[in-house]
């Protein structure tokens, strides 16, 4: 379960995110809608840790740590591609982050490209 009590973040002195509280239970889908410039992907953004914030964010009761990013999938909305990598680079990349050796990316890539 995510759980986020009192969340307020600021960009400096401008106040973007006001005493968020919410919890989304495990196996549930959560939709979270807003005008463009409300906070969304702040909010986003301080549960994945990426930026710094006020308050409390649990998951499964315990702060998000290192091991947790395993079993986040997440979207950006800009796009992240790297335009000087070649295919295989990229994925090799983005596999690394998660624990893949190139080796084993290469044998599983012809797979996914047929996918
Ligand atoms: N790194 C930053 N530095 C300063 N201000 C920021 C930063 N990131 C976001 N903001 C400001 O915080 C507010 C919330 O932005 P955010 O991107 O979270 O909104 P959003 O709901 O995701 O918008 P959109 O629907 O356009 O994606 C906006 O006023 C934005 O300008
Ligand atoms: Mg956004």
């Amino acid at each position: 379960m995510l759980q986020v009590e009192n969340l307020n973040k600021s960009f400096g002195s401008k106040q973007v995110l006001f005493d968020i509280n919410f919890q989304a239970d495990n196996g549930k889908i959560l939709g979270l809608i807003g005008k463009n410039g409300s906070g969304k992907t702040t909010l986003f953004h301080s549960i994945l840790k990426f930026v710094k914030y006020q308050g409390k964010i649990t998951i499964d009761g315990h702060s998000f740590s290192s091991r947790d990013y395993n079993s986040v999938g997440y979207l950006p909305e800009e796009r992240s591609l790297m335009p000087k990598l070649t295919v295989l680079e990229q994925v090799s990349f983005l596999a690394s982050l998660k624990g893949m050796k190139k080796d084993e990316v290469k044998s599983d890539l012809q797979d996914w490209m047929q996918k």
